[in-house]
């Protein structure tokens, strides 16, 4: 019996930052971001919208004539937590009525902790295959205003429906690990910003993929040429790119063909290049990048997928497409939400970026922007509150 992703929708925020602008203001030249790192734009998250907002907005499409009752976990990863102690899910879970016979949990490894996630789900559906597990990833990429980092911020949240006889993709039991104490990126809790070296963190990411890559191969015994695609974390396109060409070249000594390189991933890059990174959810948004914009049908090919989370871990695994993936695809969706995004001016962009709300015990509300399903109202008594918006992102 196979398990795996059974429905899969993104949500990301109403506006966006052309990067050719931002080139402009911060005196680089915009080949820089749209060739150096391969984006174009990125999308920029409201005051009032968050990691719950985008989550509990993506799971809505997800979920949508779904039982549930057979939902019978939330896993939430995030690098993004808005609180210490609670869950990021457990406001989801309230959000979308979700039933009380449920598990909820937040798990944490930088960019990695959506897989970890999605891998220990697998076997609990294995052993319950009339349950299903919604696993959500939701990440707000924050680095300093003119600092390497500001070109590849990003906002998104992708609901993966996780259940047996998948409509999707299986995801296959073979995977590979590595895990290292490195301090290429990191936040530490009383900062708002990540501290990172940007350069480092790019070599370390090649490392981890040719080490996981290594005990994929060992556990598995397959070749690259039994994967007909390839989706990788996507933290700026560019990025996957060298990451396709590093591990064409460990298995290959002739270096990958231009036509070869794009046949094997640029169809995963079409999302991100439009929305930026989303930590956690990249991955998954390559994924559903992948097959929605991928003209041929893929019907039962083999997909090699990396995920890789600073700090780091790094795992690399495979999933197979399921005949007939393509009726179940949020393609239409997913094009209107990201052509109905509104530019942000550079005075609007870094209004929404330093916006605070005040941490004392007052009541304290959030102006209102457009955002998906669900608004961050502000807080009371240090309490977060959200509300139910009357309409969809794809009508608003
Ligand atoms: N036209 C075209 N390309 C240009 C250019 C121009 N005018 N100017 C620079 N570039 C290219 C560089 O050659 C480089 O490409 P290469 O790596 O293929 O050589 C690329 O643009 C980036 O420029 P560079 O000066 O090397 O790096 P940077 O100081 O701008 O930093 C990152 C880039 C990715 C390190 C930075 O954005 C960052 O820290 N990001 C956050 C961390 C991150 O995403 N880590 C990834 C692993 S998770």
């Amino acid at each position: 019996m196979g398990v795996g992703i059974d429905a899969l929708h993104f949500y990301t925020p109403r506006y966006m930052l052309d990067l050719r602008l931002l080139a402009r203001e911060r005196a680089v030249d915009p080949q820089k971001y749209l060739t150096g790192l391969g984006q174009e734009w990125m999308s920029i998250a409201p005051p009032d919208e968050d990691i719950v907002t985008m989550a509990a907005t993506a799971a809505t499409d997800a979920i949508r004539g779904v039982d549930p009752h057979s939902i019978a976990m939330v896993l939430f990863a995030t690098e993004s937590a808005v609180d210490h102690s609670k869950a990021a899910g457990v406001w989801v879970h309230h959000l979308l009525e979700l039933p009380r016979t449920c598990r909820v949990v937040e798990v944490k490894q930088a960019c990695y902790s959506g897989v970890c996630a999605l891998q220990l789900a697998l076997p609990y559906i294995r052993q319950h295959p009339d349950k299903k597990v919604l696993l959500l990833t939701s990440d707000i990429a924050r680095y300093g205003l003119n600092t390497p980092g500001e070109p590849t911020q990003g906002a998104a949240a992708c609901a993966a429906l996780l259940s047996a006889s998948p409509r999707l993709v299986a995801i296959e039991p073979e995977a590979g690990y590595y895990t290292d104490h490195v301090m290429d990126f990191w936040r530490p809790t009383y900062l708002q910003e990540a501290i990172v070296d940007g350069k480092y963190s790019t070599r370390i990411y090649l490392t981890a993929l040719g080490e996981a890559w290594a005990h994929y191969q060992m556990e598995s015994k397959r070749a690259l040429s039994d994967h007909a695609r390839f989706c990788y974390h996507t933290p700026f396109a560019r990025m996957a790119q060298k990451a396709h060409e590093r591990l064409v070249s460990i298995n290959d000594s002739a270096p990958i063909a231009p036509e070869t390189l794009a046949r094997h991933i640029n169809a995963s890059l079409v999302y991100g290049k439009k929305l930026g990174n989303s930590y956690t959810a990249s991955l998954f948004i390559s994924l559903a990048s992948l097959l929605e914009q991928t003209e041929e049908d893929l019907s039962s090919c083999r997909i090699g997928l990396f995920s890789y989370g600073s700090g780091c871990v790094a795992e690399y695994f495979s999933a197979l497409v399921q005949p007939g993936y393509r009726r179940h695809l949020a393609t239409d969706a997913h094009a209107l939400l990201l052509s109905s995004r509104r530019p942000l001016s550079i005075g609007d962009y870094e209004q929404f970026y330093q916006y605070a709300l005040p941490q004392d015990e007052g009541r304290h509300a959030t102006p209102r922007h457009r955002t998906g399903a669900f608004r961050f109202q502000g807080v009371e008594a240090h309490e977060r509150l959200y509300e139910r918006c009357p309409l969809s992102p794809a009508h608003a």
